[in-house]
C-alpha cells in the first residue's frame, strides 16, 4: 500500500516554534487529563513532545460510538462516487485517498447503498479489502433501489435483508461493522427496524446499529428494541439545530454522535465565497443556507473561524472540525473529501484543542451571527 512520509500538519509545526509550544501546552492538559482540553481519546496515551503528530500516533487518537471503538475523525466517502457535489470519480483515483486516510490513522469509513446506488460501497470496498480487518466501515440502508436508482423509503424487512447482502458483496466482507437506517421509512415502526437489525447482529451479519437523522424519541424506541450505537446526523458550526436535545439523548443513552456535514459541504473549508453560484445539477442549488443571501450572512461564519484560524495556527476547516471534537467526547466527524491533501488537513484537527473560556467566547461570538435557511431546534424533534 501507499505510504504517505510527508506530514503537512508536523511540517508546520517543525517551522513554527509558537506552534509548537502551542502544542506542548495542549498536550500537556491532555496528559494531565483537564478537561480545559476536551478533546478526549479512549486510549489517552499521547506522547508530550513531537512524536505525537506523527501518523502512527493519529493511529491511537479514538473515541467510542457506544462501545465501538473508531479513530476521532473518520472519512466521508459519499462525494467520491455519489456525485453529490462534483461529478463522480474514477476509482483509481479515490482508492488512494481512502487508503492514505488509513495510512493517516483513519480507521473508520462511511458510506451507503444509495450514494451512487451501490458505486460508492463497491469503492470502499475495493479500497478497504487489504486491510479489511483494521477499519470499521459503516454503510446505511433504508431506500427502495430496486429500479438501479434512488426510489422512496423502504424498511421493510425483506429490503433491509436485500440490501445487507448486497452490502456484504460489494463492501467484499461478511458483516458490516456499523449498519445505520439512512431514513425512517414512515410505513415500518421503528421498532421493527430495530428488531430486523436485531436479528442480522444474531446472525452476525452486523455488528452495531446506527440511525440517522430521527428525533430524539425515536432514538429512544429504537434503543430500547436494540442498543444504537451511532447517530448521524448534519451538525456543523452553521447547521447546528441538534444541539436541541438530540445530542445530550445520544450522551444520556451512551450513544455516539456522527456529524455528517462537518465542514458544511465544503464552505467551511473556503471552498465558496461570496460570489459562488451553483448550477442546477448540483445538489446545492436545493440547500436552503446556500442562497446568495444566505452565503453573504454565514461569510460571518467564516470570518470568525478564519480568526481562531489565526491564533490557533490552524485553517478554516481545522478549526470547524476542532470545535466539534470538543463538543462532546462522543462526537466523531467524518468530513467527505475527495483529495488527499484535504483529508490530510482534515486530520490535522486532532491537534487542536479549545480551553472551556475559548469554547465560551467562541460560541458567543457564534451566536451573534444571524443564520440563514438553516434548520430551526423544533425541527430535529420531528423525523426526518
Ligand atoms: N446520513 C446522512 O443523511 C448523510 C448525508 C450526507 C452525507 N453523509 C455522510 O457524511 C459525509 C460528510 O458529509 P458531506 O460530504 O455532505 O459534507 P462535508 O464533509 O461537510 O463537506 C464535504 C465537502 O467539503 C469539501 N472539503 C472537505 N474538506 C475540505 C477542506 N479541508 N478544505 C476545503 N474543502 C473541503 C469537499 O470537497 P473536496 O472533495 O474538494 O475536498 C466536499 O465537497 C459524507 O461523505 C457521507 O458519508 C451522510
Amino acid at each position: 500500500m501507499e505510504k504517505y512520509t510527508e506530514d503537512p500538519v508536523l511540517k508546520r509545526n517543525e517551522n513554527n516554534p509558537v506552534n509548537r509550544r502551542d502544542f506542548i501546552s495542549r498536550s500537556a492538559l491532555l496528559g494531565a487529563g483537564m478537561a480545559a482540553a476536551p478533546l478526549m481519546f479512549a486510549n489517552n496515551n499521547v506522547s508530550l513532545d513531537r512524536e505525537a503528530l506523527n501518523p502512527s500516533v493519529y493511529r491511537q487518537r479514538k473515541r467510542l460510538l457506544g462501545t465501538l471503538e473508531v479513530s476521532a475523525i473518520g472519512l466521508g466517502c459519499m462525494g467520491m462516487k455519489s456525485g453529490s457535489y462534483d461529478p463522480p470519480r474514477d476509482n483509481k483515483d479515490m482508492v488512494p485517498v481512502i487508503r492514505g486516510a488509513f495510512d493517516l490513522g483513519v480507521t473508520f469509513f462511511d458510506t451507503a447503498e444509495v450514494y451512487g446506488p451501490f458505486t460508492d460501497e463497491e469503492l470502499v470496498g475495493e479500497a478497504l479489502a487489504p486491510i479489511r480487518d483494521q477499519v470499521v466501515i459503516a454503510s446505511k440502508f433504508g431506500f427502495d433501489l430496486s429500479t438501479g436508482s434512488r426510489g422512496g423509503r423502504n424498511s421493510t424487512p425483506e429490503n433491509i435483508r436485500l440490501a445487507v447482502e448486497g452490502m456484504l458483496k460489494r463492501l467484499r466482507t461478511d458483516r458490516i461493522d456499523l449498519l445505520y437506517l439512512h431514513r425512517l421509512d414512515p410505513n415500518v415502526p421503528i421498532e421493527d427496524v430495530a428488531g430486523t437489525v436485531k436479528d442480522l447482529i444474531k446472525e452476525g451479519k452486523a455488528l452495531h446499529f446506527g440511525l440517522s437523522e430521527v428525533s430524539p424519541a425515536t432514538i429512544r424506541k429504537a434503543h430500547a428494541e436494540q442498543r444504537v450505537s451511532a447517530l448521524q446526523s448534519e451538525y456543523s458550526l452553521i447547521q447546528r439545530a441538534l444541539e436541541n436535545e438530540v445530542i445530550d439523548t445520544c450522551g444520556e443513552l451512551g450513544i455516539g454522535f456522527v456529524p455528517w456535514g462537518p465542514v458544511c459541504r465544503g464552505f467551511l473549508g473556503d471552498k465558496f465565497n461570496e460570489h459562488s453560484r451553483f448550477s442546477s445539477d448540483s445538489r446545492l442549488t436545493a440547500v436552503p443556507y446556500f442562497t446568495p443571501d444566505a452565503i453573504k450572512a454565514h461569510m460571518e461564519v467564516l470570518k470568525l473561524v478564519r480568526e481562531w484560524g489565526r491564533k490557533k495556527d490552524a485553517t478554516p476547516a481545522q478549526i470547524s472540525l476542532a470545535w466539534l471534537l470538543a463538543q462532546r467526547p462522543y462526537i466523531v466527524p467524518i468530513p467527505g473529501t475527495t483529495k488527499l491533501h484535504h483529508m490530510k488537513e482534515n486530520q490535522g484537527a486532532l491537534d487542536i484543542s479549545f480551553t472551556d473560556t475559548e469554547l465560551k467566547a467562541f460560541r458567543a461570538d457564534l451566536e451573534k451571527i444571524q443564520l440563514v435557511g438553516v434548520r430551526g431546534p423544533e425541527t430535529v424533534l420531528v423525523d426526518q
